[in-house]
């Protein structure tokens, strides 16, 4: 059977591999620390699951507008509002199935073939076969370890050409951890609004911010909010990556492009899941200090235990919950690398690669201290033994 050229263009999921031969190996009752994970490893919150369980018994469970539910558009756009100190209305937000659906939705509308995209790299694996399905060419803006993996005006303008129509932006970042401060991001406002770029600000870590409060680069000029769509959700802070609910704010035109697309495509997200979201948003907030704060000390343990491991270096991410580690003192390419670990000492994490950095290994903190520890010392072990 003949497939289409626009899905044989896309490249298989590079993390899927990794995570299903760990997942093997457990199953075979192998003691395996996994380090892979892009999810937090805790419960949702008591009293979103709560709102959930009220909305299926009040029978909650039929179609909502593909928008989201009145309640739900208008408690983000109150969010945003107060959180980026930038006014957004209600019309102004689409829900949808996951920060995924956002970006893929966002792309769709706002690229044609011709069109470049530019990519900070190290990336998250989707932005580029995301931007491929779209018709356009991503095009790959490389930050450095020395800077902090910040993504520098300099790169960017150098990247520009006539036919670069979109930058996507991605702080705190999956892979790195790095985040784009204010004094960085003022200077990339200014070339967005020279150059008449649009903006895609990928915000799903805002809440894992550690250092310092987040920053959009929304905020950051007074015609950024007409070229800016601000993505973001309830998956990684609210512990709720199952229950797939994302969300987009942004000019007018744009959100009812996207909003016309899912109306064709998928329509609304889960009704059950938007109630959950509503209570994320407007309820107690107490559940995502706690679990930042663990996210905090898991990161200075782990930091502190990398430091330690000899032909491994790493900078100290500043949100999301990955460090990625530099790994070229092995001489081994990172999907070698990941596999020898995962064979040799039973330790899952992913490889570089699909980052667009294959020299560095990427480990997520989504797991118990105890397993940092412990696959911090298998590692150490592994490279010992190279
Ligand atoms: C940078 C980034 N953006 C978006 C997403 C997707 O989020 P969601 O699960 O809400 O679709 C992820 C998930 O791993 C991510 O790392």
């Amino acid at each position: 059977m003949p497939l289409s050229p626009r899905i044989t263009a896309v490249a298989p999921s590079s993390t899927l591999a990794i995570t299903a031969k760990a997942k093997a190996l457990k199953a075979q009752g192998v003691d395996v620390v996994n380090l892979a994970g892009g999810e937090p490893d805790f419960e949702t919150p008591v009293h979103i699951k709560a709102a959930a369980v009220a909305a299926i018994q009040e029978g909650f469970t039929k179609y909502t507008p593909t928008a989201g539910i009145p309640d739900l558009r208008a408690a983000v756009a109150a969010s945003l509002t107060a959180d980026l100190g930038v006014p957004y209305q209600p019309s102004e937000v689409v829900v949808t199935n996951g920060a995924k659906q956002a970006l893929y939705n966002a792309l769709q509308v706002l690229c044609q073939p011709g069109d470049e995209v530019l990519i900070p790299s190290p990336y998250w694996v989707s932005y580029p076969e995301m931007v491929t399905l779209a018709g356009a060419t991503p095009v790959f803006v490389a930050t450095t370890p020395a800077d902090r993996f910040r993504l520098s005006v300099e790169a960017v303008e150098r990247a520009v050409t006539a036919k670069t129509r979109v930058l996507l932006l991605n702080s705190p970042s999956n892979p790195t951890g790095s985040i784009l401060p204010k004094a960085s991001l003022l200077p990339l406002a200014d070339l967005v609004e020279r150059r008449g770029l649009f903006v895609i600000s990928d915000e799903i870590y805002d809440r894992l911010s550690y250092d310092e409060p987040h920053t959009s680069i929304v905020s950051c000029g007074p015609s950024l909010r007409a070229q800016t769509l601000v993505v973001n959700g309830v998956s990684k802070a609210y512990a709720m990556t199952g229950w797939r609910i994302g969300y987009a704010a942004g000019p007018q035109p744009v959100i009812d492009a996207m909003i016309r697309l899912q109306d064709h495509s998928t329509s609304n997200s889960s009704s059950v899941s938007q109630r959950a979201a509503l209570a994320a948003l407007t309820g107690d907030q107490a559940p995502v200090a706690a679990m930042a704060a663990e996210f905090t000390a898991r990161r200075d343990l782990l930091v502190a235990a990398l430091r330690t491991v000899p032909g491994l270096s790493c900078v100290p991410p500043q949100g999301a919950f990955y460090a990625f580690c530099d790994i070229s003192a092995s001489g081994l390419a990172s999907t070698v690398f990941a596999e020898r670990l995962l064979t040799e000492r039973h330790v899952a994490v992913i490889p570089g690669a699909g980052f667009g950095w294959d020299t560095h290994i990427r480990l997520s903190f989504c797991a118990s201290r105890a397993a940092l520890d412990e696959g911090v010392r298998r590692l150490r072990a592994f490279l010992e033994a190279l």
